[in-house]
């Protein structure tokens, strides 16, 4: 059967675990060859996706400096042949809570949170700009928090925000070659990034889920099914939007 991202290459940041490995998987069931990208590889995702027949490799970068995001472009280009993916996931993110709020950030973290969420997915674009193909897709992780006020995570709601803005401006400079750009913005989702403060007590978990008008706990594998649609042939006619993906959280 014809997959539709077939012959596609995918690059996903922070594939090891969590979100960026369900979007991972996902497009690698739909047919993209998978970069998958982790502090120290991603050497499981990779086994998972080949056990299900699927071809990804593994790179390591730390995407807290400039550095280590040249470093994960050389090391792309060099290991599968491709001078830009053709799809590329800004997934890799960090929060720093409980110290991210107006009382308690310290300069140390406010540079740790912009170097990983802003400047490592716009100097990672920036690394292929040249060379992504005519219909190429970016995706980047935003969040829900990008749009509302959020004390007890100050400094990462404006990094996400930042993202939103990033997400609208490249939208323009590269759709004249067909490439969208687009912003997706979960909600709390299940992941080691939310686990111990929402999703260890049954009471919390019960919390998480009344948050949203579905009534259930966010998952990555939500999220990975709605990046396979913006990395797709079906979504060519959107670009620099923000897709609300908390499972109607914000109503
Ligand atoms: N979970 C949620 O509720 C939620 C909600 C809204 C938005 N998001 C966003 O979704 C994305 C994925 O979140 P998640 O919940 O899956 O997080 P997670 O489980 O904590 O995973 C984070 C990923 O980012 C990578 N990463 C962290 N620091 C890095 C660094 N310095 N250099 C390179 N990679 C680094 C990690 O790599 P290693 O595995 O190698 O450590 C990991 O793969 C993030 O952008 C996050 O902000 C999540």
């Amino acid at each position: 059967m014809q997959q539709s991202l077939d012959g596609k290459v995918a690059l996903v940041t922070g594939a090891a675990r969590g979100i960026g490995r369900a979007i991972a998987l996902r497009l690698a069931h739909e047919g993209a060859k998978i970069a998958a990208h982790g502090t120290k590889g991603a050497a499981d995702t990779v086994q998972a996706i080949e056990k299900a027949g699927g071809k990804a490799i593994s790179l390591d970068a730390d995407l807290a400096t400039i550095a280590g995001v040249g470093h994960l472009a050389a090391a792309f280009r060099s290991l599968s042949g491709r001078s830009a993916p053709d799809i590329l996931v800004n997934n890799a993110g960090i929060q720093t809570d409980p110290r991210d709020t107006p009382g308690r950030i310290v300069e140390a973290d406010f540079d740790r949170l912009i170097a990983v969420n802003v400047k490592a997915p716009l100097f990672l674009v920036q690394q292929f700009l040249a060379d992504f193909p005519q219909g190429g897709r970016i995706v980047n992780l935003s969040s829900r928090l990008s749009l509302v006020g959020f004390p007890e995570q100050l400094v990462y709601s404006a990094t996400k925000a930042a993202i939103n803005s990033l997400t609208k401006s490249l939208a323009k400079e590269l759709g004249p070659r067909g490439i969208t750009v687009n912003a997706v913005g979960p909600g709390l989702i299940e992941t080691d990034m939310t686990r111990a403060r929402f999703f260890a007590k049954d009471e919390s978990r019960a919390i998480a889920a009344s948050f949203t008008a579905l009534k259930r706990t966010g998952q990555p594998d939500d999220i990975a099914d709605i990046v396979a649609f913006l990395a797709g042939e079906d979504s060519r006619w959107i670009t620099g939007s923000y897709f609300d993906a908390s499972g109607g959280a914000t109503l």
